[in-house]
């Protein structure tokens, strides 16, 4: 798949300029080229079985606030592959569950361990952690952020197409949550045009959304938002969705229910995409709300390799911060 992409020399080995990964935004786009080329590389290692301990003895503490699969399983995998290990702290087993500040437990954290990962539910929360530790702080969720699955998303369409820049990805849902943020960021990083079609009222952050203009002026990328799901599937090579009530919005589920009908991912709705468009979601999945079976389940969708892209693009982020 390497070759059927023009690759620049820059992509190799670009050192991260921050100590943590919190966000995409935070990453210049070389950076997050070279994070998917060690990431295509170590996925191609690790395929034929060829060891890559390139953390050897190092340790990751993974402090989760949300449930999770796939994040906690891939990193878990991700640093067993790579020669080191992971340590599983359920907030609700630590000290933090009880009331300890964010501020002590990452400086007596960083004293045992060589890297965290926070799954939590403000982004200010993460954002104290990362003052507070003085070993690398990855994101691996907030209510406002999820870089590293969109770093595999990013992954699994460059895998799939062969290329990044000037695709049309098109996120139909809930544009005020931490997938719509991020995949605005890690998009217009990468010159993709994303058009985001929420209903009105769940817009994406106009923060997060100014920032990624002005990006986006520099990598010939594009982000628009729309309340029409037709305009924003118009030609796209790529459409994805997300749940339409996240984790921690629980009390909404009945006002979202109704206010996102209309945005469902359907046939009818992928009629308008390219002819060999991919669906993308991040998973865990609602069937016969945010995406019919038909779609999720269809030929156009990548959602497994997506899924699997996790394991292989935090291993390129746990490289890049902690070797
Ligand atoms: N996509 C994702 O982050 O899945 P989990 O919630 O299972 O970790
Ligand atoms: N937006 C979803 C993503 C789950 C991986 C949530 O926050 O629940």
């Amino acid at each position: 798949m390497l070759n059927k992409v023009k690759w620049q020399p820059e992509w190799v080995g670009t050192k991260m300029s921050q100590k943590d990964f919190l966000t995409i935004e935070q990453c210049t786009p070389n950076e997050v080229m070279s994070l998917l080329t060690d990431a295509l590389h170590m996925k191609k290692l690790q395929k034929q079985g060829i060891p890559h301990p390139y953390l050897s003895g190092k340790v990751l503490g993974l402090i989760f606030e949300k449930s999770s699969t796939r994040t906690r399983v891939s990193f878990e995998v991700g640093m067993l592959q790579l020669g080191g290990h992971a340590i599983f702290l359920s907030s609700k087993d630590i000290q933090l569950g009880r009331g300890e500040t964010a501020s002590d437990t990452a400086k007596v954290l960083s004293r045992y361990v060589d890297g965290l990962m926070i799954r939590t539910f403000s982004h200010s929360s993460i954002e104290e952690f990362s003052q507070n530790a003085t070993v690398p702080v990855i994101n691996g969720l907030t209510d406002l952020h999820h870089p590293c699955q969109v770093l595999a998303d990013l992954l699994t369409v460059l895998e799939h197409k062969g290329k990044l820049n000037g695709l049309k990805m098109c996120y139909v849902g809930d544009g005020n949550n931490n997938m719509a943020h991020s995949l605005i960021e890690g998009a217009v990083k990468v010159g993709m045009h994303i058009s985001v079609a929420s209903p009105v009222g769940y817009e994406p952050n106009a923060d997060i959304l100014y920032q990624a203009k002005l990006d986006a002026e520099h990598t010939g990328g594009s982000v628009t938002v729309t309340s029409n799901p037709v305009e924003a599937a118009k030609a796209a090579d790529v459409i994805v969705t997300d749940v339409w009530t996240s984790m921690g919005m629980e009390s909404e589920q009945e006002e979202r229910l109704k206010a996102f009908q209309p945005f469902q991912v359907n046939l009818e709705l992928c009629e308008h995409a390219k002819k060999d468009y991919i669906f993308l979601h991040c998973l865990p999945a609602h069937r016969g709300e945010e995406v019919t079976a038909d779609i999720i389940d269809g030929p156009h969708s990548v959602v497994f390799d997506e899924a699997e892209n996790r394991l292989h693009a935090q291993k390129a982020i746990l490289k890049a911060l902690m070797d």
